[in-house]
């Protein structure tokens, strides 16, 4: 199943958006432009700030996870908001 999720390439991306910052290739395999028909949520176009608050609550415990728990511990504050305005600014 995750390596399934794994494989998902980066490259099915919305085209046109600005190149990723760093780190967000660690998401992008998982949460890519087309994640239909898989358990993981479309990142798309969403509110950068509740990416954020996501995030801080996978890392501290708060929001059950399979895998998010412990994929946000590996990312800081700064490097989590890139990633989120990043994702926010791609038109789903
Ligand atoms: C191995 C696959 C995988 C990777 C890599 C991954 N995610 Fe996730 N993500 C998931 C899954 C699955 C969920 C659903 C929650 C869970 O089961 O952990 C999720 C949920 C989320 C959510 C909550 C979205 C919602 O609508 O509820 C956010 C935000 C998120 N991920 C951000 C990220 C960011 C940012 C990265 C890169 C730092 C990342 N993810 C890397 C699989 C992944």
């Amino acid at each position: 199943m995750l390596l399934m999720l794994l494989q998902v390439s980066a490259a099915t991306m919305a085209e046109g958006a600005s190149l990723p910052p760093a780190g967000a290739s660690a998401c992008s395999g998982c949460h890519a432009a087309n994640t239909a028909g898989t358990l993981v949520p479309s990142l798309l176009g969403r509110n950068p700030v509740d990416i954020e608050a996501a995030m801080r609550d996978f890392r501290n415990g708060s929001r059950p996870a399979t895998v998010m728990d412990r994929i946000a511990k590996g990312f800081t504050d700064d490097e989590v908001k890139a990633i989120a305005a990043w994702y926010g600014a791609i038109k789903p």
